[in-house]
């Protein structure tokens, strides 16, 4: 082993997405998993679309974890993962016809994760409806209102499915109760008999894999394994730290894999965040930076289209303040930069380094929306390598004016570069 693998070799390390999510966390979850015993989602649910490329096959995975693809790696959803036991189910299905194991020996699902049920999906849907040209651009997957009934306090757990009687009278009265409010809205009532049937079945197939994963997790550091924490969408999707009301419902910042897992702080080692050269953005909401021009290179080249959803991305060029901030909330000790051969073609490239608005200069993000609105970015700009990186081998052998672009935004973001990825695949991916 060298002395760049042995970095990797640590008890515990926590995986973010440094900007609004599909940074890349899946394809270097991938390869990070190498060095891993157990790989852990924290946060979020299917609304998340992780990619990874392993030789000539694409996987999407949306709530099981990217460690999957490793044969003999250990998968678990925490406790802070919204789960639709049907769309779970589909998904384990869907790798099992690929030839990838998904038995209970390989993959938990944490009791006390709370469930994503049909009326959280219709009512995400009907909401955005109603906030017309306020709306959030969700995956409407239902993970605002899941969440929102897990802090109401009247969400359905994984534990319930345990007895199966209890879990379908909950179940019933559970949507019987929300037709009433979809009623209200004007939408269409849900089949109370058919959803019950569907998810009983779901149940039944689920409840091998669920299991107390906090005792999992602390017994398996007590035998010194080494444990990677996915986390999935973006720091400026958090509901705490991102561009509220336009995030998602949960703690997405590495704070969440501690709560999102039963895993305590002072258990925790190494952070890394990975993130674009360059921003993207899926839905609506504040992206300073975003560009006409790179976004219409990105999406010319087939790029930049959500892996959950199939929306185009808004694109723009890379924010040094959002990523600042994001090393702030974060705590990140080390950087993956992704997606640095989607800047190949260009001459020169911006960076943005503070925004502007109403006479004031901002070196981190402002939380009145209002004000986020009116900034406009102050840009340095770059030399672009104006060469295909897909092949490169080592770190050293980019472009130096590559090296000097993705240095540089490492240090207006103030951590470490790690890892610079120039392709989708494993192979593609340099350390420094
Ligand atoms: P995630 O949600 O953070 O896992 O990211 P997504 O999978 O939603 O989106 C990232 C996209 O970029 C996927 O299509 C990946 O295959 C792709 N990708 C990741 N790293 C690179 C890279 O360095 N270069 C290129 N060309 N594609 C990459
Ligand atoms: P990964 O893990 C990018 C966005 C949605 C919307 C907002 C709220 O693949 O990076 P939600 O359905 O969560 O209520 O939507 O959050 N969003 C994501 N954007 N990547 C994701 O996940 C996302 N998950 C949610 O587009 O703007
Ligand atoms: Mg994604």
């Amino acid at each position: 082993m060298d002395a760049k693998e042995q970095r990797y070799i640590m008890a515990t390390t926590i995986l973010v997405g440094a900007q609004w999510g599909d940074e890349g966390k899946g394809k270097i979850i991938d390869v990070l998993t190498d060095r891993n015993d157990i790989v852990v989602r924290y946060a979020g649910g299917n609304n998340a679309g992780h990619t990874v490329e392993v030789g000539d096959q694409k996987f999407v995975l949306h709530l099981i974890p990217s460690g999957i693809l490793h044969p003999g790696k250990v998968c678990v959803i925490g406790n802070g993962v919204v789960v639709d036991p049907v769309a779970l189910v589909a998904e384990m299905d869907g790798l099992v016809k690929r030839g990838i194991k998904v038995g209970s020996d390989r993959l938990l699902l944490s009791e006390t994760a709370h469930m994503v049920l049909p009326y959280h999906r219709e009512l995400d849907a009907q909401r955005e409806v109603l906030k017309g040209k306020q709306k959030i651009g969700t995956t409407k997957r239902g993970i605002g209102p899941a969440y929102g009934d897990k802090a109401a306090r009247i969400g359905l757990r994984m534990i319930d499915m345990a007895k199966p009687k209890e879990f379908s009278e909950k179940l019933a009265r559970k949507v019987k109760e929300n037709n009433e409010i979809l009623r209200a809205l004007g939408a269409k009532p849900l089949p109370v008999a058919a959803i019950s049937q569907e998810y009983l079945a779901a149940a039944k197939r689920l409840r091998p894999f669920v299991a107390n994963t906090v005792v999992y997790l602390h017994n398996a550091m007590k035998a010194g394994k080494n444990i990677l924490f996915e986390g999935a969408q973006g720091t400026f999707l958090d509901i705490d730290h991102g561009t509220y009301p336009y995030v998602t419902s949960s703690n997405t910042t590495a704070g969440g894999a501690c709560t999102g897992s039963g895993v305590p702080p002072n258990k925790m080692n190494t952070v890394i965040a990975v993130m674009k050269a360059y921003t993207t953005r899926v839905g609506e909401g504040p992206l300073p930076t975003e560009n006409a021009m790179i976004s219409d290179l990105l999406h010319g080249l087939g790029r930049e289209f959500g892996a959950t959803t199939g929306r185009p991305r808004r694109v723009g060029w890379f924010d040094a303040v959002a990523t600042r901030h994001a090393a702030m909330v974060n705590g990140i000790d080390e950087l993956a930069v992704t997606n640095l051969d989607g800047l190949d073609t260009l001459e020169r490239i911006k960076i943005c380094v503070a925004y502007r608005a109403g006479g004031k200069t901002y070196e981190t993000m402002p939380n009145d929306l209002a004000v986020l609105a009116k900034c406009k970015p102050v840009y340095i700009e770059m030399d672009g390598w104006k060469q295909p990186l897909h092949e490169v081998k080592t770190y050293g052998e980019l472009p130096a004016k590559a090296r000097a672009y993705v240095e540089k935004i490492a240090e207006l973001t103030g951590a470490k570069l790690a890892i610079a990825s120039i392709g989708p695949r494993r192979e593609q991916t340099l350390t420094t």
